[in-house]
């Protein structure tokens, strides 16, 4: 009976164990964790999501209070459009959030950075640009881009001098998105150096609409596996979604996988960003709190457990001092949820958004507990403490096991 540690992902000559940790913006896929993953000979990913706001709480920084200090006169404006991102600082916040994150690595493995498009930040290509040439100039091993269509964020960063060397990829939900992104990617005259096939069990925001539970991974998998043989494209694929034990991976690895993304796992290891009570929360998820919604202004629904603080929640939209899904003209559909809900209702002091979520204060304050299908099965990988919480998991230990079990079997931390 095989394990996973009987395969191996290479890019050229590097031969890493093929298990990829995803990246969890924001901040949920830590630095700490993702050191771990390329410690063990595997891929970490940090996320740039809230890179202002991540580099403030890592080093101490102060770029959130900078930049609402410059845009404090517009709070009680419902019109976003001119704040802005100052680009320099956010170049700098990303190359201390990168940088310190490359310098610290030991190990074999790699460390990526998760990249949103979805990011809009009231300027698309500009902060999109800046956030790509900063990992890049900071060391990062490689970029996944992720969560919109990217079909010209190659383009942006062309130009830069380690655009060949460092490792590229793309996360898709289709055939036909990984076919839009080829064609055109195509002038750039680079391929992507893997392709992660994410189907609709995994956590944070969906590929795929409201009719996600339709589809499934091993399917979509297939199709572009084959897709890709046909053309003679040798792309490394990396399914993601719903891979729970390494018996689940073996089976994608034997069907041609070159590695697979993995994260729900991780969310109860110690040195995943997540607060520990929030922690608890996962372990103790029973399967019909997860739930598949529609609030992130985003516009593509996202999976996260139904007793989320963040559900419902009326919090005046914080743009000044985030803002960070503002769409080219200023604008973010809580925004207009907000005002709606204010306006129908004088006087009353918290009112209640039920529609669309501040998904930048939300995901900020860890109140936003988006998770993977698979969270209620969190607590048969741990065991109950004498006070009844559930024994944190080390990184270690939740990567080994998916490295080396067989027989479908989860290990027990010690
Ligand atoms: C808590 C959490 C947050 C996530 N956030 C992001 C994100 O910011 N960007 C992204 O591309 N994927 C995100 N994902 C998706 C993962 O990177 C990964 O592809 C997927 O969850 C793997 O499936 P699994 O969780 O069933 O192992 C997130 C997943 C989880 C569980």
């Amino acid at each position: 009976m095989k394990s996973v540690d009987d395969f191996r992902l290479k890019f050229g000559d590097k031969e890493l164990v093929p298990i990829v940790i995803g990246g969890m913006g924001v901040d949920i896929s830590t630095a700490e964790l993702a050191l771990e993953a390329a410690r063990l000979g595997g891929v970490g990913h940090i996320s740039d999501a809230m890179v202002n706001t991540v580099a403030d709480r890592r080093f101490n920084a102060k770029f959130v209070k900078d930049k609402l200090k410059q845009y404090k006169f517009n709070v009680a404006n419902s019109d976003k459009s001119v704040v802005r991102f100052d680009l320099d600082q956010l170049a700098e916040a990303t190359r201390m959030h990168v940088g310190r994150t490359m310098e610290a690595k030991r190990g074999d493995g790699l460390i990526f950075v998760n990249c949103m498009e979805k990011l809009t930040m009231n300027s698309p290509r500009e902060t999109l640009r800046v956030r790509m040439q900063g990992a890049l100039d900071a060391g990062a091993d490689g970029i996944t881009l992720a969560a919109g269509l990217h079909l010209g964020s190659f383009a942006l960063i062309e130009d830069h001098r380690r655009f060949r060397d460092a490792k590229l990829g793309i996360i898709v939900s289709s055939l036909r998105a990984l076919q839009l992104f080829l064609r055109k990617t195509a002038r750039c005259g680079r391929l992507p150096d893997y392709v992660v096939v994410e189907g609709p069990l995994a956590g944070g925001h969906l590929g795929f609409g409201m009719d996600w539970a339709e589809y499934d991974l091993a399917t979509i998998f297939a199709e572009i596996h084959r897709h890709l043989q046909a053309e003679q494209l040798d792309i490394p694929l990396i399914p993601a979604g719903g891979i729970f034990t390494g018996s689940d991976a073996v089976s994608f690895l034997e069907q041609g996988a070159a590695a697979v993304q993995v994260a729900t796992r991780f969310t109860v290891s110690r040195e995943c960003g997540l607060p520990e009570d929030v922690k608890q929360r996962y372990f103790e998820a029973s399967e019909e709190q997860i739930e598949v919604n529609q609030i992130s202004p985003t516009g593509y629904p996202m999976r996260m457990l139904s007793n989320s603080p963040a559900i419902g929640d009326g919090i005046r939209p914080n743009c000044e001092a985030y803002g960070y899904l503002l769409d080219s003209t200023g604008n973010c559909s809580y925004i207009n949820a907000y005002n709606r809900e204010v306006a129908a209702n004088p006087g009353v002091k918290r009112i209640s958004v039920r529609d669309k979520t501040c998904l930048c204060t939300q995901m900020r304050n860890f109140d936003c507990w988006t998770c993977g299908h698979y969270t209620y099965r969190l607590k048969d990988t741990s065991r109950r403490l004498p006070d009844g919480s559930y024994q944190l998991l080390n990184a270690e230990h939740i990567f080994r096991d998916y490295q080396f079990s067989t027989d479908g079997k989860i290990l027990a931390p010690e």
